[in-house]
């Protein structure tokens, strides 16, 4: 990553919610902090709350004290990179309210002109056609907007269409936050920097695929967002998607702009679709649950339907998982297992792959049956890359037991750690767009995504329960036992 010379200035719609406190905000601060960015940069806040510089600045420094580690947190640091930011009141959705900026805008002349929409997404076309009859849309500004990109195709086309009426699509940055993360960018460098994986990486040699993202948070004060969202439309479409993509798609001749976009659109429509007319499949291969009571790390937390916010009725999921299928050459016949919850027993996001067993079993009657190879690329908690190899036993007799080779990422020399948000900010004020996703992308992730929605919706029902603290509900555990597979955390308890 190189230093940006570029100076912008970043114009942050609803920089007081929750996005703008607890991730833009700090991760602005370190890339100022770190010499990251221009110190010709300049951030404005804006929102319809009555406000000034000043008290943004205080509300600013009370959230970072919660949100930056103390030790990162220097009053010098602070001090300094208060002086980037500004705060403008704005009606974001109604053009005749952003005079005071354009004004404070005015004497940027070329630069770099980010609008950033810490938003709800139902606003995105709003505010884009705002901004466009404000005149504020120059050559060299940009939009970024968060996901989920509207609920399900068609209103995602519709978002799509209308921030297009004032962006071009180049302009335009669709965040997913997974791609910013450091293991995530490790995943590209092992397949693609290595010639040992890539010839390996294809329905011969593996059996499947699992990709989790498992939270202990519950809905966190989101509640309301999150009943109408779910954790299919909150990560299934988006992250683990993305995930998927990443892992599956085949080598980009370049790693520019859209060749790696292209390729993961691939991967998108390779995916078996469901289809309302076989419901059965989408009863078998998917599984929705809902936590109910439980504990976490020792403490008690409330059910689902007891969290603030949440209808007393809802039958809103927070566990997905799913058996998605592609169909192409090169993973025909290789499941790939999707699965993330709240409330789960561990955090962790990882994705593993479960090679296939040896073709002749040399060492059979001596030991153990082989474990087949397994390689675990672990985004967080911790960051590493582990393959699972078999070994000989120490000792006079040939006995095989696996070892694993772990490759540890986290805490090597190098400097600071960019975190997601950092390595994405950085990027649009550069004006990479590869880790962004492309319209076509989202649309393409919706196009699967929502008939197993209207098939839930069919089969009616309540979805599964789990208990806090748990790995899911049963049916998640048979969904892989059905074909002789089961989770990676499962496969660890029985080992150990
Ligand atoms: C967000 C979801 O996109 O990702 C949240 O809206 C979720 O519900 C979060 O908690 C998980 O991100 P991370 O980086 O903590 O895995």
């Amino acid at each position: 990553m190189t230093k940006s010379d570029i100076p912008f200035d970043m114009v942050v719609v609803g920089a007081t919610g929750d996005l703008g406190r607890r991730k833009l905000l700090p991760a602005l601060y370190f890339l100022h902090k770190y010499g990251e960015i221009s110190s010709q940069g300049r951030i404005f806040a804006v929102s319809r709350q009555e406000g000034n510089r000043d008290s943004f600045i205080e509300q600013a420094g009370t959230s970072a004290k919660r949100h930056i580690e103390a030790d990162e947190l220097t009053t010098e640091d602070w001090a300094s990179f208060t002086e980037r930011l500004d705060y403008v009141t704005v009606d974001a959705t109604d053009a005749t309210t952003y005079n005071e900026l354009a004004k404070r805008l005015a004497d940027g002349g070329d630069r770099v002109r980010v609008f950033y929409l810490a938003t709800s997404p139902t606003l995105y076309g709003a505010i884009s056609r705002a901004i466009h009859a404000a005149g504020l849309v120059t050559p060299t500004s940009r939009i970024v907007l968060e996901k989920p990109i509207g609920t399900d195709l068609q209103s995602a086309a519709a978002i799509n269409s209308s921030v297009g009426e004032a962006f071009e699509e180049h302009q335009i940055f669709r965040i997913d936050h997974y791609l910013g993360k450091e293991t995530v960018q490790n995943l590209m460098a092992l397949r693609f920097g290595n010639i040992l994986f890539e010839p390996m990486w294809r329905s011969e040699h593996i059996d499947h695929v699992q990709i989790t993202a498992a939270e202990t948070l519950g809905v966190e004060g989101r509640g309301g967002y999150y009943d109408k969202s779910g954790a299919m439309r909150d990560m299934i479409q988006n992250h683990l998607l993305q995930l998927l993509c990443l892992t599956a798609m085949e080598p980009p001749a370049q790693l520019e702009q859209d060749m790696i976009r292209d390729e993961k659109i691939k991967v998108l429509r390779a995916l078996r679709p469901f289809n309302l007319e076989e419901i059965e499949e989408i009863e078998q291969k998917t599984v929705r649950g809902a936590y109910r009571l439980g504990a976490i790390a020792g403490e008690t937390v409330v059910g689902y339907l007891d969290e603030p916010d949440v209808a007393k009725n809802s039958t809103t999921e927070t566990f997905v998982a799913i058996k998605a299928e592609i169909d192409n050459w090169r993973w025909a016949g290789v499941p790939f297992y999707l699965r993330t919850g709240k409330r789960m027993g561990h955090r962790v996001s990882e994705i593993v792959i479960q090679f296939k067993q040896v073709p002749h079993q040399l060492f059979k009657s001596r030991s153990r049956a082989i474990q087949p190879n397994r390689l675990v690329i672990r985004l967080q908690p911790d960051e590493f890359i582990k393959l699972g190899l078999m070994t000989k036993r120490p000792g006079p007799r040939m006995i095989l037991e696996r070892e694993e080779l772990n490759l540890n990422l986290a805490d090597r020399p190098g400097g600071h750690t960019f975190q997601a948000y950092e390595r994405l900010l950085l990027d649009v004020i550069r004006g990479v767009t590869t880790l962004f996703m492309h319209r076509t992308e989202v649309e393409a992730a919706w196009t699967w995504v929502e008939p197993i929605l209207d098939g839930w919706q069919e089969l009616g029902g309540r979805p599964r329960s789990y208990n806090a603290g748990t790995w899911g509900p049963p049916k998640s555990i048979a969904l892989l036992e059905r074909d002789g597979r089961s989770w990676y955390e499962h496969h660890v308890d029985s080992e150990s």
